[in-house]
């Protein structure tokens, strides 16, 4: 609310930073791997004696450099000047807060940087012993740039008592700093062995390959084997809520989690039936299908990382929509329009009113919806929701629906915000009704505003058909037997009254 938004209205900033992201992650951890592996391939050559594994090490050094030198460095860039467009109040905050951090992080990356270009053009240049210690200082000082910056992701996800006292250490090793630590390191390691496994499909020496691909897919079971208690680690580390949205409450992890867990599979049948057993089976397209999956398993990763701070982008701090969390009281109080720095409209209640709830939509919904774009699209999330079941709805959006902040405003900014929702995107009425409601406008009202996101009227009709308004009414208080995906009905006895009304006269032909 303190800067402008860049408003992308069909694609939404949250999945360009996505898409950077998750590209730079994946050449990333590769770089932190990469270190540890390219030591462990020369040192297998140096053992063996073996000329066509150095020259194997060689040439994936090469590849190495320029994938992580040139694709990395841009993407890594590209972030920052993603997040700094699309969330300048978080990135801002970050900086202010762990400015040492990074410039640690950047002195690390230089001797990175150098090191890995003396390894790469030194190589048979230099005593193999001295070469291998070049190597190791390339690992350290990769390994500390994830340890630097593991520290200061994790405090998003994780703050702990940073959020009350701001103290760097205290936010530095927050509650998720080793384990994610350990879970990064050794999906580092598995993807640098899946860099290698593709590597060594280029190879045209039969004897390298086959040893190779052995090599790489053994680093990557055994990386990955090593993986998965640092992720249980890492999901038992999590507070309730972030816990509860991994385990299925968020619908955006919901939908990443079977393209990450179908990678997985395909990753260990690959690594294992093309790698382990059938070495000979390492062509081009099936390394290609191999790092394929391992992108889906690291974007599945970061995705639900992302998403499992939600509502905040820095968890109990700041919402994705860059209010700090502090400050609602007080924008609920003075009003949102009138607070902000970068609106037009700052009467919600006049002419302007639905320009004003579009205004409140991009400041506050757009960090999470598009508008007919692809990415939950609030178009289609209120397709059912009338302009008064929306005013509710938003009362306690964020008591129904965790995930998303509550909204901050008035009453007035509510209707608002309302207002634009279903009169200017759906072309309904947004008018305040000129008689009181009857009981079954409030029912339908209540059904639209609690239970329309997920089913139309029509379709409880028939698993409703025999059941007495009575028994609706207790049904309402233990939905969440029916299905995780439901919370019991959380309106008074008397609004239970009136839904359980509603749902009744479904089958009374009404
Ligand atoms: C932090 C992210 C985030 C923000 C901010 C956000 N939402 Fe949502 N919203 C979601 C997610 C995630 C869903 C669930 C989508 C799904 O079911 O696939 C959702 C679903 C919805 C739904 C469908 C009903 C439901 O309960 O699932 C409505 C209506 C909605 N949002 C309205 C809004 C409005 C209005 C705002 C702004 C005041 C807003 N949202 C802000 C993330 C957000
Ligand atoms: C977040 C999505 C969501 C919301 C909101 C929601 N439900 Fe459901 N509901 C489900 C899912 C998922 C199921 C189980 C799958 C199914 O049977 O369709 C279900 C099943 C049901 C069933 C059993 C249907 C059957 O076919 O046996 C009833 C009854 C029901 N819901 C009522 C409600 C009522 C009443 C509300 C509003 C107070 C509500 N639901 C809100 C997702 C939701």
């Amino acid at each position: 609310m303190n800067y402008p938004i860049w408003y992308l209205p069909s694609t939404g900033g949250g999945f360009l930073i996505a898409l950077i992201a998750i590209l730079h992650v994946f050449v990333s951890h590769f770089a932190v791997g990469a270190g540890l592996y390219l030591i462990y391939a020369e040192k297998k050559g140096l053992r063996e004696n073996s000329q066509g594994i150095l020259s194997f090490t060689k040439r994936h050094a090469r590849f190495f450099l320029l994938i992580t030198m040139v694709f990395g460095s841009i993407t890594g860039v590209g972030i920052w000047f993603i997040i700094a467009l699309v969330n300048p109040a978080a990135t801002s905050l970050l900086i202010h807060n762990f400015v040492f951090g990074w410039a640690a992080e950047w002195v690390f990356f230089t001797v990175e940087i150098a090191a890995a270009f003396v390894y790469f053009y030194m190589f048979g240049r230099m005593d193999s012993a001295t070469h291998l210690k070049v190597g190791w200082l390339y690992f350290g000082a990769a390994w500390m740039s994830l340890f630097l910056i593991n520290g200061i992701i994790g405090v998003m996800l994780t703050p702990g008592a940073w959020a009350e006292n701001m103290d760097f250490w205290v936010g530095f090793f927050n509650p998720s700093f080793f384990p994610s630590l350990f879970f990064r390191t050794f999906i580092a390691i598995m993807l640098a062995a899946c860099y290698g496994y593709l590597s060594a499909s280029f190879t045209r020496d039969t004897e390298v390959r086959t040893a190779m691909t052995r090599f790489s897919a053994g680093w990557a079971l055994v990386a990955l084997a090593a993986a998965i208690p640092a992720g249980i680690w890492y999901l038992a580390a999590l507070p309730g809520e972030a816990h509860s949205l991994v385990m299925g409450k968020s619908p955006t992890i919901a939908a990443v989690l079977p393209p990450a867990a179908g990678g997985l599979v395909v990753f260990l049948a690959v690594m294992l039936g093309a790698g382990i057993f059938r070495p000979s089976l390492n062509l081009k397209p099936v390394a290609g299908v191999a790092m394929v999956s391992a992108l889906l398993v690291m974007g599945g990763f970061e995705w639900t990382r992302e998403a499992a701070r939600r509502p905040y982008v820095i968890n109990e701090v700041m919402y994705s929509n860059s209010i700090m969390k502090n400050d609602i009281a007080a924008l609920n109080e003075k009003g949102y329009l009138r607070s902000a720095l970068w609106v037009e409209n700052r009467d919600p209640a006049g002419a302007g009113r639905s320009e004003a709830g579009r205004e409140l939509f991009i400041q506050q919904c757009y960090a999470c919806h598009t508008v007919k774009g692809r990415n939950n699209d609030i178009v289609k999330a209120t397709a059912n929701m009338s302009y008064r079941a929306l005013v509710n709805y938003l009362a306690k959006i964020h008591e129904t629906r965790y995930f998303m902040p509550p909204f901050a405003g008035t009453e007035d900014e509510r209707k608002a915000l309302a207002a634009y929702i279903a009169g200017d995107l759906h072309g309904k009425d947004a008018g305040e009704p000129e008689e009181a409601l009857t009981a079954d406008d409030q029912g339908r009202i209540l059904f639209e505003e609690n239970c329309s996101s997920c089913h139309v009227p029509d379709d409880l009709a028939a698993p409703l058909e025999g059941q007495g308004k009575n028994e609706i009414v207790e049904l309402l208080g233990k939905l969440n037997e029916i299905s995780e995906e439901m919370s019991p009905f959380a309106g008074t006895a008397e609004e239970g009254e009136s839904l359980a009304g509603f749902l009744d006269s479904l089958n009374k032909g009404e």
